[in-house]
């Protein structure tokens, strides 16, 4: 889906996991991409390599996206390399600890609700404004499938990606009249980095119990995305979109 007008896209946490196939994704189909990152620096690099490798235009952009003023200083970067942002990848996340109830504490639920709803409002805070004097604009956020399965020992994630998706529903109404659809993918359990020393009994229980009876790979999310991003998506807005082989079908 190679548009006809080049676009510029902001991919949160791009350096590797899900954002590094996003990213590639839509810098190899004609998007300008702006790869942010937190502390992989030679990833994010990397990311960018594999993107200019592939025809595409791509620079890395260093900030903490639950930090105000290190969002509003890269939103301000990248439109001075690429322009104005057109679409808005929401993907970072940090560590992810599983918690009883007992070991759960407040904090615990800030420090998802951070990268899961206050990162959200300090992107497109900062992106808004033009997207709306272009009526044009894809806020894309990645959520998870966890909010339908409830997941024991995982409330403080689990409650974040519910608040996200409600975020991102209301959102959605608020600017559809203004050309910018908002819409949310649910990825199942989707092997990264992240997940490397799992046991591999884990993931074949875990794939045991999708109707598709395996897990998925990056790609699967990032050409969701791609769809998403596109001008001929420009009709779908407030919806979530699970990425996990029916794993939450009613
Ligand atoms: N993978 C799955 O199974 C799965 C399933 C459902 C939902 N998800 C969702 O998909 C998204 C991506 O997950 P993933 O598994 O791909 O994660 P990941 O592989 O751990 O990658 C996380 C990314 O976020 C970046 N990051 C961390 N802290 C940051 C900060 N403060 N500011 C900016 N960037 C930061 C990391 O950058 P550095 O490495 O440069 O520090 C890295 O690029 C998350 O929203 C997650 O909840 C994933």
């Amino acid at each position: 889906m190679r548009s006809s007008v080049k676009r510029t896209a902001l991919v949160t946490g791009a350096s590797r996991g899900l954002g590094h196939a996003i990213a590639i994704a839509l810098g190899t189909s004609g998007t300008n991409v702006a790869v942010n990152y937190f502390k992989g620096d030679a990833a994010a690099e990397n990311t960018c390599q594999q993107i200019r490798k592939g025809g595409g235009q791509a620079e890395a952009f260093q900030a903490d996206v639950r930090d105000e003023q290190q969002v509003a200083d890269m939103v301000k970067k990248v439109g001075t390399t690429f322009g104005p942002i057109d679409i808005l990848v929401i993907n970072a996340t940090g560590p992810q600890p599983m918690l009883s109830v007992e070991e759960q504490t407040w904090q615990s639920y800030l420090d998802q609700l951070e990268f899961f709803v206050k990162s959200p409002l300090l992107l497109v805070k900062q992106v808004l404004n033009e997207m709306k004097q272009r009526r044009f604009g894809r806020i894309i956020q990645i959520g998870s499938e966890v909010f339908e399965l409830g997941n024991p020992n995982f409330a403080n994630y689990v409650a974040a990606k519910g608040a996200q998706l409600g975020q991102t529903r209301s959102w959605a109404r608020e600017l559809a009249p203004s050309g910018i659809t908002v819409n949310l993918i649910a990825p199942g359990w989707i092997p990264t980095e992240r997940h490397h020393g799992t046991p591999q009994s884990e993931l074949d229980t875990y794939a045991r119990t999708v109707p598709a009876k395996k897990v998925g790979v990056p790609k699967d999310v990032a050409m969701a995305v791609l769809f998403l991003a596109s001008e001929e998506a420009n009709f779908v807005t407030g919806q979530k979109i699970a990425v996990n082989g029916g794993n939450t079908l009613a």
